[in-house]
């Protein structure tokens, strides 16, 4: 893909937000790398991408929690002079108590949610210093500021990519480089209806916690504009969201996010 037009990489990019990412990005004339591990999807959403546009997308079909194959793309990513922005969107939840959990999935998560993105990150930013543009986004999630039982791991990992995005654009500062941690509540994908979350009531969700797709992709892209770091999606998620970050709000914050504890959940069926 060498050509002097500007190279966009969407990290679990066959559905949901990554997908919107996506096609948004083909609008804007991105030439897209779009990774995912469900390889038939993102080749599905290649064809379609070139079928409306004179995009060049290149489908890249890996598990992103598996280190090597993240070596291996790191490497190819650094030897890209044209990337402008990297979008560490894959992720996955669950919602069962930590201990409950196999130790292979807390491992991948963090693998994905934390160690993926460093690793990209790191491979992506010397030539956007030496060309003094370009940017990171880093999905994280409103549950970075609502430790919850039931969340452990997601919550940490999550709270970890805001850290780590704040400090970076610390770090950036006096370049033109952007660093966005972009904060949904929630959005409507699939993402609910993956193993592991059926023990997530989504239906006592309040429906103003929600956007869409197009919703969050519109709103990260704008405010990357601004160079804001943390991006809450939607008026009244913002709103929230401020308020959770407010050290005196803290002990409220985390009385209405408390899930019951697995003790709790065994002694309401007693
Ligand atoms: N939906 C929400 O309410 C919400 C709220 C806040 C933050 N987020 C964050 O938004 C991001 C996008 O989620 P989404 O809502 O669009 O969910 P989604 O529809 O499930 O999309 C996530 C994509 O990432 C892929 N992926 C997962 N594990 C991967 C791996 N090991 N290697 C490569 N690709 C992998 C998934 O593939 P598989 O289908 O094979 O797993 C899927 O295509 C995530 O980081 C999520 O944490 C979502």
């Amino acid at each position: 893909m060498a050509s002097d037009q500007k190279v966009a990489v969407v990290t679990g990019a066959a559905g949901g937000l990554g997908a919107c990412f996506a096609r948004k990005l083909a609008e804007l004339d991105y030439e897209l790398i779009l990774i995912d591990r469900r390889e038939d999807d993102v080749n599905r959403l290649c064809g379609e991408l070139r079928s409306i546009s004179n995009t060049k997308v290149e489908p890249i079909a890996a598990d992103l929690c598996d280190n090597e194959a993240v070596a291996e793309l790191a490497r190819r990513l650094a030897a890209l002079p044209h990337i402008e922005l990297l979008i560490n969107n894959a992720g996955f939840g669950f919602s069962q108590d930590f201990v409950d959990v196999e130790i292979q999935r807390h491992i991948d998560m963090i693998a994905l949610h934390v160690m993926t993105p460093a690793s990209l990150t790191h491979a992506v930013l010397p030539r956007m210093i030496e060309r003094n543009r370009g940017a990171i986004i880093n999905v994280s999630s409103l549950g970075a500021w609502t430790p919850s039982a039931g969340s452990v791991q997601y919550c940490s990992t999550k709270a970890y990519l805001v850290s780590f995005s704040e400090s970076l654009q610390d770090e950036l500062r006096g370049t033109k480089l952007r660093v966005q941690a972009l904060c949904p509540g929630f959005i409507h994908t699939g993402f609910h209806d993956r193993d592991g979350m059926s023990h997530l009531d989504i239906g006592k969700i309040p429906k103003w916690l929600w956007v869409t797709t197009d919703e969050a992709v519109k709103c990260s892209l704008q405010n990357l504009s601004r160079g804001q770091v943390i991006v809450i999606p939607g008026f009244l998620p913002r709103i929230l969201g401020r308020c959770m970050r407010m050290p005196m709000l803290q002990p409220l914050v985390r009385a209405l996010s408390r899930q019951p504890r697995r003790d709790d959940k065994n002694a309401a069926t007693r």
